[in-house]
């Protein structure tokens, strides 16, 4: 039997259905501006996520609570400027979607309309149930996320493993094929435990794709600047750092520093 992965030139809510049938794991980093997402973009990831984590990353909120749908869009659009190849997922911010359902689709639509992303995703179950069917039927590509969700870290009061207990477990699962029922094409599972993960990933005809969810599940999802190690207080067993960009991006500056106050750079040929 042939191993070849089929190549994506460009990748739609289809490719991943495509992608989990057919046993190839999907990646997924997040991006909130056009440098970075160029750069995933044209090294072959997946998915692009404009996630509410710019609220952490890029303003420097404690949680995501307070961005807003203007400041996604903003991240979104710049995003999806640099992106030829990866499907963009944009989240539906805190407030955009959980008091009515209109509200709801008028947040999705603006994303869609004024971004240019290709899906939104947004946290919750039956809780959300009228937002997402509403807004699936108005023809907007829908991820869910499950497990630890960080827009309700007031009533959870700590971002630790969600799901340990039966009962929590039990409506987490039939929430995920409530999700796959109403005709969401994906699902985010953030911090369970890896069998839980794997056995709604076995559940499912829809791709699961795990943040510290473990590797039975369809892909796997990081904060960018986590996983390039441009933060370095955040450190969750589930992240691997492919960088040491704090540390390297902090020395590039102390020499910058120096050359500046030595009168090192500019040099000759860096002037005209
Ligand atoms: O906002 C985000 O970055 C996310 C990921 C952690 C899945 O939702």
């Amino acid at each position: 039997m042939s191993t070849a992965k089929k190549e994506y030139k460009r990748v739609t809510v289809k490719s991943l259905t495509e992608m989990k049938h057919s046993n190839e794991k999907i990646s997924m980093l997040t991006a909130y501006d056009y440098t970075m997402a160029k750069i995933i973009d044209s090294a072959g990831i997946d998915v692009i996520l404009v996630g509410d984590s710019a609220s952490n990353v890029m303003a420097g909120h404690e949680t995501t609570l307070p961005i807003t749908l203007d400041q996604m869009i903003y991240h979104a659009s710049s995003v999806v400027r640099a992106v030829d190849r990866a499907l963009v997922v944009v989240d539906l911010p805190f407030g955009s979607y959980q008091s009515d359902p209109k509200e709801a689709l008028r947040s999705a639509i603006r994303i869609m309309k004024e971004s240019g992303g290709h899906s939104v995703k947004l946290e919750g179950g039956s809780e959300v149930k009228d937002s997402i069917k509403r807004i699936l039927h108005a023809g907007i590509p829908v991820m869910g996320h499950l497990g630890l969700t960080p827009q309700s870290i007031y009533k959870f009061g700590t971002y630790t493993v969600r799901a340990k207990e039966k009962a929590e477990a039990e409506k987490l699962k039939e929430d995920a094929l409530l999700l796959e029922k109403w005709g969401c094409f994906a699902l985010v599972l953030e911090k369970v435990p890896a069998s839980l993960a794997q056995e709604v990933a076995e559940s499912l005809t829809i791709p699961v794709i795990g943040i510290g969810a473990g590797s039975g599940v369809d892909g796997q999802v990081l904060v960018s600047h986590d996983m390039f190690g441009m933060t370095h207080e955040f450190n969750p067993r589930f992240l691997r750092r492919y960088l040491n960009l704090y540390d390297d991006m902090g020395n590039a500056v102390s020499q910058y520093v120096k050359d500046v106050k030595s009168v090192d750079f500019p040099n000759d040929k860096e002037q005209y």
